[in-house]
């Protein structure tokens, strides 16, 4: 036998920036970046736009166009810009993936030109993973247009499409070319969508800033109102927050299977299936935060104090803490969320693991979870009798190792 090894590594380097009025003709931010590698030559682009925000922002689409046009020197725009629909439905159905494709092929785009996305989480996910595969990889710009986005997923290094009922089944891992956050766009968002992405940010404050969680805290009912200042002052800390763990963390393509920011992911993923995504991936993560937090108490590793005090910041934000799919049994009585468990632990491969958090800032991993104290703390987390009641009859205790 004879064996050698080989191997070279390639150093990641993405910008990630903040502006507002990305689309106006004084703003060099896209054009800059389009150049940043070579400057005197002129980029082709292809624009993806969520068309929800194309709905909410009815001079967006001319705006492109007229931006493209007066920086032609340095950027065509190869085609008008595609939309693709809003929300979760972009990533439920392949044949969204499949038109951006499409138009990559049509209007001929190389590996040296640019997939511009503009929208929520969902939108970049698609494009980004149809530019991931295209060539075997476009450059992609980021422009994200929600809470959640700016502030985490946006600026992550992965994508992915919903397939076989399981999210992110399919995707790829892929730092993007650049990602530029236009704050102004938060102006457009729902008060729910708003609410969904303060979700992410409370978590990462939850495990890693307790003066961000302090910030939340303080401020909580402005940033339900919508205070554009406030909420801008939370995204950018929590994108910092993210970067810090992208970038720091040793692993940014996740090839061990600890997931530390994944905190209340487990219930959440589950609970985003179950309900056929009525629930907000922010919204399922309050929840599954909630249910991570009341499960720490139960075990003994988390004040209730703090348990009470995280709960009142995510109701003051606007975020649920409870929804009825938590009761659903699944196959054998057993309560459906559950099986989220083994579900969450397939996706990450190897062992589980679960981050709880001990103290705002502090956190540990698990690697098993205890399906009677789980149930108990769905008993607890319920809002009536009888669902407290229902709980109680759902399901044999056994543990998920
Ligand atoms: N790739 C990753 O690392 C990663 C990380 C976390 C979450 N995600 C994914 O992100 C998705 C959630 O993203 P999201 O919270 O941004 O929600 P979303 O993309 O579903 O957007 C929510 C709604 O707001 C609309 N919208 C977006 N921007 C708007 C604006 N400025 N004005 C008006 N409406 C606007 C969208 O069309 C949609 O209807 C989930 O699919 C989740 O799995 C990915
Ligand atoms: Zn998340």
């Amino acid at each position: 036998v004879s064996q050698s090894v080989h191997g070279f590594s390639v150093p990641f380097r993405f910008p990630v920036t903040f502006t507002r009025g990305i689309w106006r003709c004084t703003n060099p931010t896209l054009l800059q970046t389009v150049r940043s590698l070579e400057r005197h030559r002129q980029h082709r682009v292809l624009v993806v736009v969520d068309d929800q925000v194309a709905r909410a922002r009815p001079a967006l689409l001319a705006d492109i166009e007229a931006y493209c046009s007066a920086c032609a020197g340095g950027l065509a725009l190869v085609a008008p810009p595609l939309l693709v629909p809003g929300g979760e439905a972009a990533k439920n159905d392949l044949s969204h993936c499949f038109s951006i494709l499409q138009r990559i092929h049509d209007v001929g785009l190389d590996r040296q030109s640019f997939v511009v996305v503009l929208g929520g989480g969902a939108v970049l996910d698609v494009a980004s993973f149809a530019a991931a595969i295209a060539h075997r990889g476009i450059r992609t710009i980021r422009l994200p247009t929600t809470v959640l986005s700016q502030a985490d997923s946006g600026i992550a290094v992965k994508n992915g499409l919903n397939l076989f009922g399981k999210k992110n089944f399919i995707g790829t891992f892929v730092p993007p070319f650049a990602v530029l956050n236009d704050l102004d766009f938060l102006d457009s968002l729902e008060r729910r969508d708003t609410a969904a992405g303060i979700a992410e940010v409370i978590k990462v404050a939850l495990l890693r800033d307790p003066a961000l969680f302090d910030e939340v805290e303080a401020h909580a009912a402005a940033i339900a109102g919508g205070d554009s200042t406030k909420i801008a002052a939370v995204v950018q800390r929590s994108a910092e927050l993210h970067l810090a763990h992208v970038c720091g963390s040793g692993d940014p393509f996740e090839l061990g299977s600890a997931r530390p920011l994944d905190f209340g992911h487990w219930a959440a993923h589950k609970l985003e299936s179950m309900t056929r995504h009525r629930l907000r991936h922010g919204e399922a993560v309050a929840i599954g935060m909630t249910l991570d937090l009341t499960y720490a108490m139960l075990m003994g590793y988390l004040n209730e104090q703090v348990l009470r005090r995280v709960r009142a910041v995510i109701r003051a934000v606007g975020l649920p803490e409870w929804d009825d799919a938590l009761l659903e049994p699944g196959p054998e009585g057993r309560l459906e969320v559950l099986s989220g468990l083994e579900e969450f632990r397939e996706h990450l491969g190897g062992e589980l693991h679960v981050t709880l958090v001990q103290a705002i800032g502090r956190s540990f991993e698990t690697n098993q979870m205890d399906d009677a104290v789980v149930r108990q703390a769905i008993g607890m987390m319920a809002p009536s009798v009888r669902q407290r009641s229902a709980v109680a009859t759902i399901g044999a205790a056994h543990t998920v190792q």
